[in-house]
């Protein structure tokens, strides 16, 4: 059985926090996940305060298999005076990846935000190097908006991050 079709997504715990902390394993892979938002190494201390961000308008999910083994994680920020939500912070466990997990979170994600919160734009932003998380928002529906050149500075260099939307249909 396909992992993706053993999932179920609630809302992250502190608990979940170990699970997370070796999901990036250099400065870089940190990066490229969470952005600037947290530093390297990811630790349960960093976890702990932004799990107590959740809000009203703040969703931060865990994606959850039936052992209760945490698989992945994203969160929805939401803008409600402006109809709009912003996704982050997505990732699937690396032993986990290239199962639907992923697609599946997503389909959770925009389902939750379109029907059930009545958003009109979902927006996130990726890098441009990205290529299974960019093929990921694509199927979902995501259209590419625009680029920022050398937008953040990793190991490596400047990175680039693509903008993409997904208005609801
Ligand atoms: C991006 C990420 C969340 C994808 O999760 P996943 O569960 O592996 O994704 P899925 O199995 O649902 O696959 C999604 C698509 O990506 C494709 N894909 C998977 N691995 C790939 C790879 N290495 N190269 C290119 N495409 C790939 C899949 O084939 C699938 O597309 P398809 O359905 O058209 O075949 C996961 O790779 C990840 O956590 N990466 C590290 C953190 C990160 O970069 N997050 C994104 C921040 S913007």
């Amino acid at each position: 059985m396909p992992l993706s079709d053993d999932i179920v997504f609630r809302p992250f715990r502190v608990a979940d926090a170990e699970a997370l902390l070796s999901w990036a394993t250099t400065p870089d892979q940190l990066l490229q996940w969470v952005g600037p938002r947290f530093t390297f190494p990811l630790d349960e201390r960093q976890l702990a305060s932004y799990a107590d961000t959740t809000g009203e308008h703040r969703y931060v999910i865990s994606a959850v298999v039936s052992d209760g083994t945490v698989v992945g994680h994203a969160e929805l920020t939401v803008l409600p005076e402006h109809e709009l939500g912003q996704i982050g912070r997505f990732a699937v466990a690396p032993y986990a990846r290239g199962d639907g997990v992923g697609t599946k979170l997503m389909d959770w994600l925009v389902a939750r935000a379109f029907d059930e919160l009545s958003l009109h734009r979902l927006e996130l932003v990726v890098f441009s190097f990205n290529e299974p998380a960019l093929r990921l928002y694509k199927n979902a529906g995501f259209r590419e908006e625009g680029l920022a050149l050398h937008a953040r500075k990793a190991s490596d260099g400047y990175w680039d991050l693509i903008y993409m939307g997904l208005l609801k249909s």
